[in-house]
């Protein structure tokens, strides 16, 4: 499994400051108040994945002390949750984050041709971001939804029940920015059975 944007990206890229905008300090201060006084950082996922989206899809180091500050936890903390899980990102992404999980159920339905479909497509490996910057890809660990696996996850959206055909398919609309049909690839409601002809 390749481990991507895991790694603080290079100085160059790293913004000199960080603090939330307006709104998403209202925002903040919002689910703060979800949490138990004495227990601050149980607020620290929502509010690095409210940092990420306002950097575009990655979190610099200044939003990493930005949010040990607002929770007044240590930066090692925050640190630790970021580089745990998947959905943080700690270098930049392209435009469209392609993430393809790879782990057994996935795995034993097919992953590896849709990692190497998207590689092909993208001409990228996992782990990179596309020239143009439109996409980055990666492997990641369970995305639960075994269910209907094989599947991946681009930005907020899951795409499920893969296999080669649908998968480029869906890379082409993405490149050609038409409307992608999101959950299932093969009509499935929910975790229904599959239906046999
Ligand atoms: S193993 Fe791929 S979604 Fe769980």
């Amino acid at each position: 499994m390749t481990s991507s944007f895991k790694e603080f990206a290079s100085d160059s890229l790293q913004p000199k400051e960080f603090s939330f905008t307006a709104e998403n300090l209202r925002e903040a201060k919002i689910v703060l108040k979800r949490y138990p006084k004495d227990y601050p950082e149980g607020a620290l996922m929502p509010l690095l994945t409210l940092a990420q989206k306002q950097s575009k899809g990655w979190l610099p180091k200044k939003a990493i002390e930005y949010i040990a500050s607002f929770l007044k936890v240590s930066e090692i903390k925050v640190l630790e949750i970021a580089t745990f899980y998947s959905m943080y990102n700690l270098s930049p992404v392209g435009k469209n984050h392609i993430e393809v999980c790879t782990t057994t159920p996935c795995m034993l339905r097919g992953s590896d041709d849709i990692l190497k479909v998207c590689e092909k497509f993208l001409n990228i490996n996992s782990g990179s971001v596309s020239k143009d910057k439109r996409f980055s890809l990666t492997e990641v660990e369970c995305l639960g939804a075994c269910v209907n696996a094989p599947v991946i996850k681009i930005d907020q959206d899951y795409f499920e029940d893969l296999d080669s055909k649908s998968t480029l398919n869906l890379l082409d609309c993405l490149a050609e920015n038409k409307t992608v049909k999101k959950g299932s690839q093969i009509m499935r409601r929910g975790t229904e059975p599959v239906r046999r002809k």
